[in-house]
C-alpha cells in the first residue's frame, strides 16, 4: 500500500521556520516507528506570489486535491499589504479552504498546566480548560455575494453579505454534534438570531438536526456577543462551541488567548469524505505569519507541531501516536522550556524554535 501522503504548505513569515520543527517529528515517526509519510513542499501566499504572481498555483491546488493531509504554516507580511486584494497572500489560504470545501474548522483551545499563570485570566478560571470551537469554514460573509466596494451617487459603499444555506448549517452543525459525542456530549451554538435572518436559520437548522440526529446531545444557544462574553467570564461551561465563519473567527482568537498564548494554538480544516474515507484536510497553527519576529528563530513551533498531531488522529487514524505528541509537548512545558512568547511574569531565559523541537524529538525519545 502507498504511504499515506502529505503536502506541505509553509508560506511566509514564520511558517518555513516553524514548519521545519514539525519536519523534525515528521522524520521521528519514520525512523522510530516505521510510520512513513510521502512528503512534497510547495508554495503558498506572498511567497507563491513572489514566484508565480499568484498566491496559489493551479499545480499547487491540484496538488492539494489528491493528497491525504495538507500541513500549512502561515501567509502574510507587510510587503503584501498594498497588492490588489485578488493576489494576496490571504486569497491563497481562502482558495483552498473553499475548493476542498473544508467546512469544520476545529479550533481546540486547550490551557497546559504550565502555562495556566500566563493567561490574562486568573488561573482557577483557565486552568484545566479543554473546549473546540467548530467553525463553519467556506461560507458566510467570507464568500456571499454580492460583495465589493460601488459607488452610490457621489460616495463609495462597500458590500459583503452574510448568506447560510439550510445544507451549509447542517453538516457544520453535524460536525459538532459527532465531536461533542467523542467528548463531554456537549454542544453550544453561537449565532445573533437577534438581528440577523442568518442566524435566525443557523439557529432553527442547528435544533431540527440535533433533535432528529443527536437528541442524546446536550445544545443550547446563545448570542455570540454574550458567547463572547461568557468565554472571558467562565470558559470552562463551554465543551463543543458551533458558529459562523466570522464569528469563529473572533471567538477562536479570544479563546487562543485564555491559553496563554496564540503560539499554542493548532487546528484542523475538515471536509467531506474522500474514498479511503478520511475526510479531506488540512491542518495549520492558529497564529499569523509574524513578520515582526521572521527569520530570528524566536517563533514557538508548538502550535504547528500540534496541527501535525490532529492530523495523526484525524487523517492518519492514529490517535495514539497524536496522544503520544500532545504528551511529549506537555511534558517539555512541564519541564520550563519556553519559546520568547511563553516568559510568564517570573522571567526566564527563552529557548529557540528549533531547540524547542529538539526537545520535543527529545521528549518523543523518551515515550518510546
Ligand atoms: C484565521 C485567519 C484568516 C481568517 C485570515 C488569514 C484570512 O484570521 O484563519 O483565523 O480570517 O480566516
Ligand atoms: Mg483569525
Amino acid at each position: 500500500m502507498a504511504n499515506p501522503s502529505i503536502l506541505i504548505l509553509a508560506g511566509d513569515g514564520i511558517g518555513p521556520e516553524v514548519m521545519a520543527e514539525v519536519k523534525k517529528i515528521i522524520g521521528w515517526y519514520d525512523a522510530k516507528r516505521g510510520i512513513t509519510f510521502d512528503v512534497s513542499e510547495d508554495l503558498v501566499g506572498g511567497c507563491a506570489y513572489d514566484k508565480h504572481g499568484t498566491p496559489l498555483h493551479d499545480d499547487t491546488m491540484a496538488k492539494a486535491q489528491e493528497v491525504d493531509a495538507v500541513l500549512l504554516g502561515a501567509v502574510g507580511g507587510p510587503q503584501y499589504d498594498n497588492l490588489d486584494f485578488s493576489v494576496k497572500p490571504e486569497r491563497g489560504l481562502l482558495r483552498l479552504r473553499k475548493e476542498m470545501d473544508l467546512f469544520s474548522n476545529l479550533r481546540p483551545a486547550q490551557c497546559f498546566d504550565a502555562l495556566a499563570d500566563f493567561s490574562s485570566l486568573k488561573r482557577e478560571v483557565v486552568a484545566g480548560l479543554d473546549i473546540v470551537i467548530v467553525r463553519e469554514l467556506t461560507s458566510g460573509v467570507y464568500f456571499g455575494e454580492p460583495r465589493g466596494i460601488f459607488t452610490e451617487g457621489n460616495e463609495r459603499v462597500g458590500i459583503n453579505t452574510q448568506r447560510y444555506t439550510e445544507s451549509e448549517i447542517a453538516r457544520v452543525a453535524r460536525s459538532a454534534f459527532e465531536l461533542a459525542r467523542r467528548r463531554s456530549n456537549k454542544v453550544c451554538s453561537m449565532e445573533k438570531a437577534n438581528v440577523m435572518e442568518s442566524g435566525i436559520l443557523w439557529r432553527q437548522v442547528v435544533q431540527e438536526i440535533h433533535d432528529k440526529e443527536y437528541p442524546d446531545v446536550e445544545l443550547s444557544h446563545m448570542y455570540a456577543d454574550a458567547g463572547a462574553m461568557q468565554l472571558c467570564r467562565w470558559p470552562k461551561q463551554f465543551d463543543v462551541i458551533v458558529t459562523d465563519n466570522l464569528f469563529g473567527d473572533l471567538l477562536s482568537d479570544a479563546a487562543a488567548m485564555l491559553t496563554g498564548s496564540l503560539g499554542m494554538l493548532p487546528s484542523a480544516s475538515l471536509g467531506a469524505p474522500m474514498a479511503n474515507g478520511r475526510p479531506k484536510a488540512l491542518y495549520e497553527p492558529v497564529h499569523g505569519s509574524a513578520p515582526d519576529i521572521a527569520g530570528q528563530g524566536k517563533a514557538n513551533p508548538i502550535a504547528c507541531i500540534l496541527s501535525f498531531a490532529m492530523a495523526l488522529r484525524y487523517s492518519f487514524d492514529l490517535g495514539d501516536e497524536a496522544t503520544r505528541l500532545e504528551q511529549a509537548v506537555e511534558k517539555v512545558l512541564a519541564d520550563g522550556v519556553r519559546t520568547a512568547d511563553l516568559m510568564g511574569p517570573e522571567g526566564g531565559t527563552p529557548v529557540s524554535t528549533s531547540a524547542m523541537g529538539n526537545a520535543v524529538v527529545a521528549a518523543l525519545n523518551a515515550s518510546l
